[in-house]
Protein backbone atom coordinates (compact mmCIF):
# COMPACT_ATOMS: atom_id res chain seq x y z
CA UNK A 1 0.00 0.00 0.00
CA UNK A 2 1.54 3.36 -0.81
CA UNK A 3 1.18 5.80 1.63
CA UNK A 4 -1.10 7.78 -0.34
CA UNK A 5 -3.86 4.51 -0.41
CA UNK A 6 -2.78 4.54 3.36
CA UNK A 7 -3.90 8.17 4.09
CA UNK A 8 -6.65 7.45 2.17
CA UNK A 9 -7.41 4.90 4.03
CA UNK A 10 -7.09 6.44 7.55
CA UNK A 11 -9.57 9.57 5.89
CA UNK A 12 -11.81 6.23 5.05
CA UNK A 13 -11.87 5.35 8.66
CA UNK A 14 -12.25 8.88 9.89
CA UNK A 15 -15.13 9.05 7.40
CA UNK A 16 -16.76 6.04 9.15
CA UNK A 17 -16.45 6.73 12.26
CA UNK A 18 -17.90 10.43 12.25
CA UNK A 19 -20.96 8.51 10.62
CA UNK A 20 -21.40 6.94 14.11
CA UNK A 21 -24.40 3.73 13.94
CA UNK A 22 -24.89 5.13 10.25
CA UNK A 23 -27.24 7.75 8.21
CA UNK A 24 -30.45 5.90 8.81
CA UNK A 25 -29.55 6.16 13.04
CA UNK A 26 -28.50 9.75 12.68
CA UNK A 27 -31.66 11.02 10.71
CA UNK A 28 -33.96 8.93 13.29
CA UNK A 29 -32.17 10.99 15.85
CA UNK A 30 -32.50 14.42 14.41
CA UNK A 31 -36.45 13.25 14.35
CA UNK A 32 -36.42 13.18 17.67
CA UNK A 33 -35.42 16.40 18.26
CA UNK A 34 -31.94 15.71 18.87
CA UNK A 35 -28.47 16.42 17.89
CA UNK A 36 -25.71 13.83 17.35
CA UNK A 37 -22.85 13.88 20.13
CA UNK A 38 -20.65 14.99 17.39
CA UNK A 39 -22.59 18.01 16.48
CA UNK A 40 -22.86 18.66 20.27
CA UNK A 41 -19.37 18.52 20.67
CA UNK A 42 -18.77 21.13 17.78
CA UNK A 43 -21.73 23.35 19.42
CA UNK A 44 -19.76 23.07 22.94
CA UNK A 45 -16.10 23.84 21.78
CA UNK A 46 -14.59 26.65 20.16
CA UNK A 47 -14.79 26.11 16.50
CA UNK A 48 -11.58 24.32 14.96
CA UNK A 49 -10.52 22.84 18.61
CA UNK A 50 -11.52 19.54 19.30
CA UNK A 51 -8.94 16.77 19.37
CA UNK A 52 -10.80 13.49 19.38
CA UNK A 53 -9.45 10.14 21.36
CA UNK A 54 -9.71 6.96 20.52
CA UNK A 55 -11.74 7.38 17.21
CA UNK A 56 -10.88 3.45 16.18
CA UNK A 57 -11.96 2.05 19.21
CA UNK A 58 -14.58 -0.96 18.71
CA UNK A 59 -16.29 -3.38 21.70
CA UNK A 60 -14.42 -6.88 22.26
CA UNK A 61 -17.85 -8.69 22.90
CA UNK A 62 -18.53 -11.77 20.90
CA UNK A 63 -21.56 -12.81 22.31
CA UNK A 64 -25.10 -12.47 20.77
CA UNK A 65 -23.61 -11.96 17.05
CA UNK A 66 -22.26 -8.55 18.56
CA UNK A 67 -18.61 -9.76 16.63
CA UNK A 68 -20.50 -9.45 13.46
CA UNK A 69 -21.30 -5.78 14.34
CA UNK A 70 -18.99 -2.73 14.93
CA UNK A 71 -18.94 0.42 15.30
CA UNK A 72 -15.33 2.83 15.24
CA UNK A 73 -15.79 5.09 18.15
CA UNK A 74 -18.17 2.28 20.38
CA UNK A 75 -20.47 4.63 20.75
CA UNK A 76 -19.12 7.54 22.79
CA UNK A 77 -17.13 10.34 21.08
CA UNK A 78 -14.23 11.45 23.69
CA UNK A 79 -11.33 14.32 23.19
CA UNK A 80 -10.66 17.60 24.74
CA UNK A 81 -10.72 21.49 23.15
CA UNK A 82 -11.48 24.68 24.35
CA UNK A 83 -14.09 27.22 25.84
CA UNK A 84 -13.32 30.67 25.58
CA UNK A 85 -9.74 29.17 25.06
CA UNK A 86 -9.55 27.27 28.13
CA UNK A 87 -8.90 23.33 28.18
CA UNK A 88 -12.03 21.09 28.88
CA UNK A 89 -12.45 17.51 28.22
CA UNK A 90 -15.33 16.19 26.72
CA UNK A 91 -17.10 12.96 26.30
CA UNK A 92 -20.71 12.66 24.38
CA UNK A 93 -22.93 9.58 24.34
CA UNK A 94 -23.68 8.30 21.09
CA UNK A 95 -27.39 7.12 20.88
CA UNK A 96 -27.03 6.20 16.86
CA UNK A 97 -24.89 3.26 18.28
CA UNK A 98 -26.24 0.77 20.18
CA UNK A 99 -28.56 3.06 21.76
CA UNK A 100 -25.40 4.69 23.39
CA UNK A 101 -25.19 2.03 25.35
CA UNK A 102 -22.16 1.78 27.72
CA UNK A 103 -19.46 -1.23 27.02
CA UNK A 104 -16.16 -2.28 28.63
CA UNK A 105 -13.79 -0.56 26.12
CA UNK A 106 -16.60 2.65 25.62
CA UNK A 107 -16.25 3.00 29.65
CA UNK A 108 -12.43 2.89 29.18
CA UNK A 109 -12.26 5.84 26.75
CA UNK A 110 -13.88 7.72 29.05
CA UNK A 111 -11.55 6.78 32.09
CA UNK A 112 -8.74 7.83 29.74
CA UNK A 113 -9.84 11.65 28.99
CA UNK A 114 -10.87 11.71 32.71
CA UNK A 115 -7.63 10.48 33.92
CA UNK A 116 -6.18 12.98 31.87
CA UNK A 117 -8.23 16.11 32.64
CA UNK A 118 -6.93 15.18 36.32
CA UNK A 119 -3.17 15.18 35.28
CA UNK A 120 -3.85 18.33 33.06
CA UNK A 121 -6.41 19.75 35.91
CA UNK A 122 -8.53 20.92 33.42
CA UNK A 123 -12.82 20.08 33.64
CA UNK A 124 -14.67 17.26 32.34
CA UNK A 125 -17.87 17.61 30.63
CA UNK A 126 -20.00 14.74 29.81
CA UNK A 127 -23.21 14.98 27.52
CA UNK A 128 -25.25 11.99 28.10
CA UNK A 129 -27.41 10.19 25.84
CA UNK A 130 -27.83 6.31 26.42
CA UNK A 131 -29.89 3.45 27.04
CA UNK A 132 -27.78 2.35 29.42
CA UNK A 133 -25.29 -1.02 30.32
CA UNK A 134 -24.86 -2.44 26.94
CA UNK A 135 -26.65 -5.56 27.92
CA UNK A 136 -24.47 -7.73 25.44
CA UNK A 137 -21.76 -7.32 27.73
CA UNK A 138 -22.98 -8.22 30.80
CA UNK A 139 -20.50 -7.74 33.81
CA UNK A 140 -18.04 -6.15 31.93
CA UNK A 141 -20.52 -3.05 31.29
CA UNK A 142 -21.10 -2.43 34.99
CA UNK A 143 -17.44 -2.95 35.66
CA UNK A 144 -16.95 -0.01 33.44
CA UNK A 145 -19.65 2.19 34.95
CA UNK A 146 -17.80 1.67 38.65
CA UNK A 147 -14.58 2.41 37.12
CA UNK A 148 -16.37 5.60 35.86
CA UNK A 149 -17.58 6.74 39.22
CA UNK A 150 -14.73 5.73 41.21
CA UNK A 151 -12.79 8.61 38.92
CA UNK A 152 -15.98 11.11 39.51
CA UNK A 153 -15.08 10.87 43.08
CA UNK A 154 -11.72 11.18 43.14
CA UNK A 155 -12.30 14.25 40.67
CA UNK A 156 -14.57 15.58 43.27
CA UNK A 157 -13.49 19.17 44.39
CA UNK A 158 -10.41 18.46 42.25
CA UNK A 159 -11.66 20.00 38.71
CA UNK A 160 -15.15 20.78 37.98
CA UNK A 161 -17.69 17.95 36.43
CA UNK A 162 -20.08 18.94 34.42
CA UNK A 163 -23.45 16.64 33.10
CA UNK A 164 -25.65 17.24 30.48
CA UNK A 165 -28.95 14.99 30.07
CA UNK A 166 -29.45 15.14 26.66
CA UNK A 167 -31.81 11.71 26.31
CA UNK A 168 -31.96 8.56 28.53
CA UNK A 169 -30.03 8.21 31.55
CA UNK A 170 -31.34 5.66 33.55
CA UNK A 171 -30.51 2.46 35.85
CA UNK A 172 -27.01 2.45 37.54
CA UNK A 173 -25.94 4.99 34.82
CA UNK A 174 -27.71 7.81 36.63
CA UNK A 175 -25.02 7.92 39.26
CA UNK A 176 -22.16 9.11 37.27
CA UNK A 177 -24.29 12.77 36.61
CA UNK A 178 -25.15 12.35 40.14
CA UNK A 179 -21.30 12.14 41.03
CA UNK A 180 -20.57 15.47 39.14
CA UNK A 181 -21.13 19.11 40.55
CA UNK A 182 -23.77 19.96 38.08
CA UNK A 183 -26.77 18.78 36.02
CA UNK A 184 -28.32 20.25 33.00
CA UNK A 185 -31.44 18.69 31.11
CA UNK A 186 -32.94 19.57 28.37
CA UNK A 187 -36.50 19.36 28.22
CA UNK A 188 -38.58 17.11 25.92
CA UNK A 189 -35.58 14.99 25.28
CA UNK A 190 -34.48 13.71 28.27
CA UNK A 191 -34.60 12.11 31.66
CA UNK A 192 -33.31 10.28 34.75
CA UNK A 193 -34.31 7.48 36.99
CA UNK A 194 -32.70 4.78 39.02
CA UNK A 195 -35.79 2.44 38.03
CA UNK A 196 -37.75 3.17 34.92
CA UNK A 197 -42.13 3.12 34.88
CA UNK A 198 -42.54 -0.30 34.11
CA UNK A 199 -40.62 -1.32 37.08
CA UNK A 200 -42.39 0.99 39.35
CA UNK A 201 -45.73 -0.75 38.09
CA UNK A 202 -44.41 -4.12 38.88
CA UNK A 203 -42.85 -3.78 42.50
CA UNK A 204 -45.20 -0.96 43.79
CA UNK A 205 -48.10 -1.13 41.59
CA UNK A 206 -47.66 2.61 40.79
CA UNK A 207 -48.84 3.76 37.20
CA UNK A 208 -46.65 6.84 36.15
CA UNK A 209 -45.00 8.09 32.56
CA UNK A 210 -41.82 8.51 31.82
CA UNK A 211 -42.39 12.24 32.26
CA UNK A 212 -43.63 12.54 35.54
CA UNK A 213 -41.27 9.98 36.85
CA UNK A 214 -37.98 11.65 35.84
CA UNK A 215 -38.47 14.08 33.40
CA UNK A 216 -36.60 16.99 33.53
CA UNK A 217 -39.56 18.96 35.53
CA UNK A 218 -39.55 16.34 38.11
CA UNK A 219 -35.51 16.98 38.85
CA UNK A 220 -35.31 20.34 38.34
CA UNK A 221 -38.39 21.23 40.90
CA UNK A 222 -39.02 18.03 43.04
CA UNK A 223 -35.91 16.01 43.04
CA UNK A 224 -33.35 18.63 43.21
CA UNK A 225 -31.14 16.83 41.12
CA UNK A 226 -31.36 18.96 38.01
CA UNK A 227 -29.39 22.45 38.76
CA UNK A 228 -30.96 23.56 34.94
CA UNK A 229 -33.30 23.12 32.61
CA UNK A 230 -32.68 24.40 28.99
CA UNK A 231 -35.18 24.60 26.72
CA UNK A 232 -33.33 22.50 23.99
CA UNK A 233 -29.70 21.27 23.55
CA UNK A 234 -28.16 24.39 22.18
CA UNK A 235 -29.29 26.58 24.89
CA UNK A 236 -28.14 23.79 27.56
CA UNK A 237 -24.65 23.74 26.01
CA UNK A 238 -24.84 27.53 26.10
CA UNK A 239 -25.39 27.34 29.40
CA UNK A 240 -22.35 25.17 29.99
CA UNK A 241 -20.08 27.87 28.19
CA UNK A 242 -21.84 30.48 30.10
CA UNK A 243 -21.15 28.13 33.53
CA UNK A 244 -17.16 27.84 33.12
CA UNK A 245 -17.36 32.03 33.21
CA UNK A 246 -17.79 31.21 37.46
CA UNK A 247 -15.02 28.43 37.95
CA UNK A 248 -11.50 27.88 37.70
CA UNK A 249 -9.82 25.04 36.09
CA UNK A 250 -9.56 23.28 38.95
CA UNK A 251 -9.35 23.59 43.15
CA UNK A 252 -5.49 25.28 42.86
CA UNK A 253 -6.63 27.87 40.62
CA UNK A 254 -8.71 30.84 40.83
CA UNK A 255 -11.84 31.43 38.79
CA UNK A 256 -11.53 33.61 35.68
CA UNK A 257 -11.89 37.61 36.41
CA UNK A 258 -12.33 39.67 33.55
CA UNK A 259 -12.85 43.67 32.55
CA UNK A 260 -15.93 44.72 34.26
CA UNK A 261 -17.49 47.84 31.78
CA UNK A 262 -20.24 48.31 35.32
CA UNK A 263 -18.90 51.15 37.53
CA UNK A 264 -17.80 49.42 41.06
CA UNK A 265 -19.32 52.71 42.89
CA UNK A 266 -22.66 52.45 41.31
CA UNK A 267 -25.24 53.89 43.53
CA UNK A 268 -28.12 52.48 43.61
CA UNK A 269 -30.75 54.53 45.51
CA UNK A 270 -34.14 51.53 44.90
CA UNK A 271 -32.20 49.59 47.33
CA UNK A 272 -32.63 52.36 49.94
CA UNK A 273 -36.67 51.58 49.27
CA UNK A 274 -37.20 47.85 48.56
CA UNK A 275 -37.45 46.86 52.25
CA UNK A 276 -41.39 47.29 52.90
CA UNK A 277 -41.93 48.66 55.85
CA UNK A 278 -44.07 46.13 57.07
CA UNK A 279 -41.85 43.39 58.48
CA UNK A 280 -44.17 40.74 57.08
CA UNK A 281 -44.38 41.54 53.69
CA UNK A 282 -42.33 39.94 51.21
CA UNK A 283 -40.20 41.24 48.10
CA UNK A 284 -38.14 39.47 45.62
CA UNK A 285 -34.46 39.06 46.93
CA UNK A 286 -33.47 38.53 42.85
CA UNK A 287 -34.22 42.23 42.43
CA UNK A 288 -31.70 43.30 45.41
CA UNK A 289 -29.07 40.43 43.28
CA UNK A 290 -29.69 42.51 39.84
CA UNK A 291 -29.42 45.92 41.31
CA UNK A 292 -25.93 44.86 42.96
CA UNK A 293 -23.96 42.49 40.79
CA UNK A 294 -22.16 43.36 37.37
CA UNK A 295 -24.82 44.31 34.92
CA UNK A 296 -27.28 42.64 36.55
CA UNK A 297 -25.86 39.38 35.12
CA UNK A 298 -27.07 36.29 38.01
CA UNK A 299 -26.72 32.95 36.85
CA UNK A 300 -29.46 30.79 39.31
CA UNK A 301 -28.29 27.81 40.08
CA UNK A 302 -31.77 25.39 41.27
CA UNK A 303 -34.05 28.16 40.28
CA UNK A 304 -37.39 25.92 40.84
CA UNK A 305 -36.29 23.84 43.38
CA UNK A 306 -36.33 25.37 47.48
CA UNK A 307 -37.48 28.91 46.34
CA UNK A 308 -37.28 29.94 49.71
CA UNK A 309 -33.46 29.99 49.06
CA UNK A 310 -31.52 31.60 46.01
CA UNK A 311 -28.29 30.34 45.00
CA UNK A 312 -26.34 31.16 42.14
CA UNK A 313 -22.97 32.96 40.40
CA UNK A 314 -22.50 36.56 39.47
CA UNK A 315 -19.52 38.82 39.53
CA UNK A 316 -18.38 41.98 41.10
CA UNK A 317 -15.94 43.98 39.09
CA UNK A 318 -15.19 41.04 37.39
CA UNK A 319 -14.68 38.51 40.19
CA UNK A 320 -16.70 35.60 40.19
CA UNK A 321 -19.16 35.03 43.50
CA UNK A 322 -21.19 32.48 44.67
CA UNK A 323 -24.26 33.91 45.74
CA UNK A 324 -26.83 32.60 48.51
CA UNK A 325 -29.36 34.16 49.74
CA UNK A 326 -32.87 34.04 51.60
CA UNK A 327 -35.98 34.32 49.37
CA UNK A 328 -38.73 36.26 51.00
CA UNK A 329 -41.42 35.92 48.67
CA UNK A 330 -41.36 32.78 49.30
CA UNK A 331 -42.45 30.60 52.32
CA UNK A 332 -41.10 34.20 53.72
CA UNK A 333 -37.29 33.02 52.84
CA UNK A 334 -37.69 30.05 55.83
CA UNK A 335 -35.07 27.53 56.25
CA UNK A 336 -36.55 24.24 55.63
CA UNK A 337 -34.77 21.04 54.67
CA UNK A 338 -34.53 21.15 51.02
CA UNK A 339 -33.49 24.90 51.33
CA UNK A 340 -30.54 23.67 53.47
CA UNK A 341 -29.55 20.97 51.43
CA UNK A 342 -29.62 22.85 48.24
CA UNK A 343 -27.48 25.75 49.99
CA UNK A 344 -25.42 23.30 51.88
CA UNK A 345 -23.96 21.75 48.36
CA UNK A 346 -23.27 25.14 46.89
CA UNK A 347 -21.77 26.59 49.42
CA UNK A 348 -19.36 23.33 50.02
CA UNK A 349 -18.86 23.50 46.37
CA UNK A 350 -17.47 27.25 46.04
CA UNK A 351 -15.60 26.86 49.12
CA UNK A 352 -13.85 23.33 46.70
CA UNK A 353 -13.35 25.42 43.92
CA UNK A 354 -12.00 28.93 45.50
CA UNK A 355 -15.04 30.69 44.74
CA UNK A 356 -15.78 33.66 47.51
CA UNK A 357 -19.33 33.81 48.90
CA UNK A 358 -21.79 36.38 49.34
CA UNK A 359 -24.31 35.74 51.57
CA UNK A 360 -27.96 38.29 51.53
CA UNK A 361 -29.64 36.69 54.95
CA UNK A 362 -33.59 37.60 55.05
CA UNK A 363 -34.65 34.43 57.61
CA UNK A 364 -37.35 34.26 60.02
CA UNK A 365 -36.00 31.02 61.06
CA UNK A 366 -36.53 27.34 60.51
CA UNK A 367 -39.62 26.26 59.25
CA UNK A 368 -41.56 24.55 62.70
CA UNK A 369 -43.40 21.36 62.24
CA UNK A 370 -43.51 17.34 62.74
CA UNK A 371 -43.17 16.81 58.63
CA UNK A 372 -39.72 18.91 59.47
CA UNK A 373 -38.99 17.30 62.64
CA UNK A 374 -39.96 14.05 60.88
CA UNK A 375 -37.89 14.62 57.59
CA UNK A 376 -34.81 15.39 59.98
CA UNK A 377 -34.48 19.02 60.03
CA UNK A 378 -32.15 18.76 62.58
CA UNK A 379 -29.28 16.67 60.42
CA UNK A 380 -29.94 18.87 57.13
CA UNK A 381 -29.85 22.27 58.54
CA UNK A 382 -26.87 21.53 60.40
CA UNK A 383 -25.32 20.45 56.68
CA UNK A 384 -25.79 24.57 55.83
CA UNK A 385 -23.92 25.08 59.05
CA UNK A 386 -21.43 22.59 58.51
CA UNK A 387 -20.59 23.81 54.89
CA UNK A 388 -20.51 27.99 56.23
CA UNK A 389 -18.38 26.73 59.06
CA UNK A 390 -16.18 24.83 57.43
CA UNK A 391 -15.60 27.13 54.08
CA UNK A 392 -12.53 28.95 54.02
CA UNK A 393 -13.12 30.98 50.99
CA UNK A 394 -13.94 34.93 51.49
CA UNK A 395 -17.14 35.02 53.48
CA UNK A 396 -18.96 38.26 53.26
CA UNK A 397 -22.27 38.64 54.78
CA UNK A 398 -24.97 41.16 54.04
CA UNK A 399 -28.13 41.48 56.47
CA UNK A 400 -31.01 42.74 55.13
CA UNK A 401 -34.12 42.47 57.11
CA UNK A 402 -34.59 39.46 59.46
CA UNK A 403 -31.65 37.09 61.29
CA UNK A 404 -33.46 34.72 63.77
CA UNK A 405 -32.24 32.49 65.94
CA UNK A 406 -30.46 29.10 64.88
CA UNK A 407 -31.01 30.59 61.29
CA UNK A 408 -28.63 33.63 62.06
CA UNK A 409 -25.80 31.73 63.33
CA UNK A 410 -26.57 29.08 60.13
CA UNK A 411 -26.53 31.92 57.70
CA UNK A 412 -22.87 32.46 57.34
CA UNK A 413 -22.38 34.46 60.91
CA UNK A 414 -19.40 36.56 62.04
CA UNK A 415 -18.58 33.36 64.49
CA UNK A 416 -18.98 30.59 61.52
CA UNK A 417 -15.66 32.60 60.29
CA UNK A 418 -17.47 34.94 58.25
CA UNK A 419 -15.01 38.02 57.75
CA UNK A 420 -16.89 40.95 56.52
CA UNK A 421 -20.43 41.01 58.16
CA UNK A 422 -22.36 43.72 57.10
CA UNK A 423 -26.45 45.29 57.96
CA UNK A 424 -28.52 47.22 56.30
CA UNK A 425 -30.41 49.66 58.81
CA UNK A 426 -33.33 47.69 58.34
CA UNK A 427 -31.63 44.57 60.06
CA UNK A 428 -33.73 42.42 62.69
CA UNK A 429 -30.90 40.32 64.87
CA UNK A 430 -32.52 38.45 67.42
CA UNK A 431 -33.11 35.34 69.07
CA UNK A 432 -36.78 35.19 67.37
CA UNK A 433 -39.45 37.77 66.36
CA UNK A 434 -41.28 39.76 68.51
CA UNK A 435 -44.38 38.06 68.31
CA UNK A 436 -42.89 34.72 69.34
CA UNK A 437 -41.30 36.42 71.67
CA UNK A 438 -43.70 37.87 73.84
CA UNK A 439 -45.80 34.31 73.55
CA UNK A 440 -42.97 32.86 75.60
CA UNK A 441 -41.59 35.43 77.93
CA UNK A 442 -45.17 36.59 79.05
CA UNK A 443 -47.33 33.43 78.57
CA UNK A 444 -48.50 33.28 82.31
CA UNK A 445 -49.31 36.97 81.80
CA UNK A 446 -51.33 36.31 78.50
CA UNK A 447 -52.83 33.86 80.45
CA UNK A 448 -54.77 35.69 83.14
CA UNK A 449 -55.83 37.92 80.67
CA UNK A 450 -59.18 37.28 79.52
CA UNK A 451 -60.69 40.11 77.78
CA UNK A 452 -59.69 39.86 73.85
CA UNK A 453 -59.22 43.65 73.83
CA UNK A 454 -56.94 43.72 76.51
CA UNK A 455 -55.21 40.84 74.96
CA UNK A 456 -54.14 42.72 71.82
CA UNK A 457 -52.93 45.65 73.62
CA UNK A 458 -50.80 44.03 76.31
CA UNK A 459 -48.96 42.30 73.26
CA UNK A 460 -49.17 45.68 71.12
CA UNK A 461 -47.41 47.50 74.05
CA UNK A 462 -44.83 44.43 74.60
CA UNK A 463 -44.42 43.68 70.73
CA UNK A 464 -43.21 47.75 71.09
CA UNK A 465 -40.70 47.37 73.48
CA UNK A 466 -39.17 44.09 71.92
CA UNK A 467 -39.05 45.61 68.49
CA UNK A 468 -37.31 48.63 70.43
CA UNK A 469 -34.63 46.40 71.52
CA UNK A 470 -34.15 43.69 69.15
CA UNK A 471 -35.19 44.78 65.87
CA UNK A 472 -32.56 46.49 64.55
CA UNK A 473 -29.21 45.34 63.95
CA UNK A 474 -27.27 47.69 66.68
CA UNK A 475 -27.83 44.91 69.47
CA UNK A 476 -25.34 42.78 67.37
CA UNK A 477 -23.36 45.74 66.52
CA UNK A 478 -22.75 46.50 70.01
CA UNK A 479 -20.57 43.38 70.19
CA UNK A 480 -18.68 43.59 67.22
CA UNK A 481 -21.30 40.45 65.18
CA UNK A 482 -21.54 43.27 62.65
CA UNK A 483 -18.91 44.88 61.41
CA UNK A 484 -20.66 47.68 60.07
CA UNK A 485 -24.24 49.05 59.42
CA UNK A 486 -23.90 50.13 55.75
CA UNK A 487 -26.62 52.52 53.46
CA UNK A 488 -28.35 50.00 51.28
CA UNK A 489 -27.49 52.13 48.32
CA UNK A 490 -24.17 51.55 48.16
CA UNK A 491 -23.94 47.85 48.67
CA UNK A 492 -22.16 47.16 45.50
CA UNK A 493 -19.17 49.51 46.00
CA UNK A 494 -18.70 47.75 49.90
CA UNK A 495 -18.81 44.37 48.64
CA UNK A 496 -16.61 45.02 45.98
CA UNK A 497 -13.81 46.16 48.52
CA UNK A 498 -14.67 43.68 50.48
CA UNK A 499 -13.25 41.25 47.81
CA UNK A 500 -10.70 43.56 47.04
CA UNK A 501 -9.66 43.50 50.74
CA UNK A 502 -10.21 39.47 51.37
CA UNK A 503 -8.13 38.23 47.77
CA UNK A 504 -5.05 37.75 49.69
CA UNK A 505 -6.89 35.68 52.80
CA UNK A 506 -5.52 32.68 53.88
CA UNK A 507 -7.57 30.21 56.72
CA UNK A 508 -7.17 26.90 56.47
CA UNK A 509 -8.71 23.66 58.22
CA UNK A 510 -7.49 21.68 61.07
CA UNK A 511 -5.68 18.40 58.81
CA UNK A 512 -7.57 15.29 58.96
CA UNK A 513 -9.09 12.54 56.33
CA UNK A 514 -12.68 14.32 56.14
CA UNK A 515 -14.57 15.37 58.24
CA UNK A 516 -17.85 13.88 58.92
CA UNK A 517 -20.74 16.02 57.73
CA UNK A 518 -24.44 14.97 58.89
CA UNK A 519 -25.01 13.31 55.40
C1 LIG B 1 -27.72 -2.64 24.03
C2 LIG B 1 -29.29 -1.13 23.37
C3 LIG B 1 -29.52 -0.77 24.72
C4 LIG B 1 -28.78 -1.43 25.72
C5 LIG B 1 -30.81 0.41 23.48
N1 LIG B 1 -30.11 -0.38 22.64
N2 LIG B 1 -30.47 0.18 24.75
N3 LIG B 1 -28.40 -2.06 23.04
N4 LIG B 1 -27.88 -2.35 25.31
N5 LIG B 1 -28.93 -1.13 26.99
C6 LIG B 1 -30.21 -0.40 21.21
C7 LIG B 1 -31.51 -0.93 20.67
O1 LIG B 1 -31.43 -2.30 20.56
C8 LIG B 1 -31.58 -0.24 19.32
O2 LIG B 1 -30.73 -0.89 18.43
C9 LIG B 1 -30.96 1.09 19.58
O3 LIG B 1 -30.16 0.94 20.75
C10 LIG B 1 -31.96 2.18 19.85
O4 LIG B 1 -32.89 1.73 20.82
P1 LIG B 1 -34.47 1.90 20.63
O5 LIG B 1 -35.10 1.07 21.65
O6 LIG B 1 -34.83 1.67 19.20
O7 LIG B 1 -34.65 3.43 20.93
P2 LIG B 1 -35.82 4.19 21.71
O8 LIG B 1 -37.15 3.68 21.21
O9 LIG B 1 -35.53 5.62 21.60
O10 LIG B 1 -35.69 3.74 23.23
C11 LIG B 1 -34.59 4.06 23.97
C12 LIG B 1 -34.55 3.28 25.30
C13 LIG B 1 -34.72 1.78 25.02
C14 LIG B 1 -35.71 3.77 26.17
C15 LIG B 1 -33.24 3.64 25.97
O11 LIG B 1 -33.79 1.41 24.01
C16 LIG B 1 -34.47 0.96 26.21
O12 LIG B 1 -35.35 0.84 27.07
N6 LIG B 1 -33.29 0.37 26.26
C17 LIG B 1 -32.94 -0.54 27.36
C18 LIG B 1 -32.63 0.22 28.58
C19 LIG B 1 -32.11 -0.64 29.65
O13 LIG B 1 -32.88 -1.43 30.21
N7 LIG B 1 -30.82 -0.55 29.90
C20 LIG B 1 -30.17 -1.30 30.91
C21 LIG B 1 -30.48 -0.60 32.22
S1 LIG B 1 -29.64 -1.31 33.53
P3 LIG B 1 -30.88 -0.80 16.84
O14 LIG B 1 -29.90 -1.78 16.33
O15 LIG B 1 -32.30 -1.14 16.58
O16 LIG B 1 -30.55 0.60 16.46
C22 LIG B 1 -28.27 -0.42 33.61
C23 LIG B 1 -27.42 -0.81 34.74
C24 LIG B 1 -26.30 0.15 34.88
O17 LIG B 1 -28.01 0.43 32.85
C25 LIG B 1 -25.63 -0.15 36.17
C26 LIG B 1 -24.53 0.78 36.45
C27 LIG B 1 -24.02 0.58 37.82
Amino acid sequence: MSIQDKIKQLVELRGEARLGGGLKRIEAQHAKGKLTARERIDLLLDEGSFEEYDMFVTHRCTDFGLEKEKYLSDGVVTGHGTIDGRVVYVFAQDFTVFGGSLSESYAQKICKIMDQAMKVGAPVIGLNDSGGARIQEGVNSLAGYADIFQRNIMASGVIPQISAIFGPCAGGAVYSPALTDFIIMSEDTSYMFVTGPKVAKAVTGEDISVADLGGPNVHAAKSGVAHFLAGNEEIGIMLIRKLLCYIPQNNLEEAPVTECSDPIDRVEEALNEIIPDNPNKPYDVVDVIDMIVDNAEFLEVQRNYARNIVIGFAKFNGMPVGIVANQPNYLAGVLDIDASRKAARFVRYCDAFNIPLVTLVDVPGFLPGSGQEYGGIIIHGAKLLYAYGEATVPKITITLRKSYGGAHDVMSSKQLRGDINYAWPSAEIAVMGAQGAIEVLHFKELKKITSEEERAKFIAEKETEYNKKFANPYEAARYGYIDDVIEPMNTRFRIIRALQTLATKKDTNPPKKHGNIPL
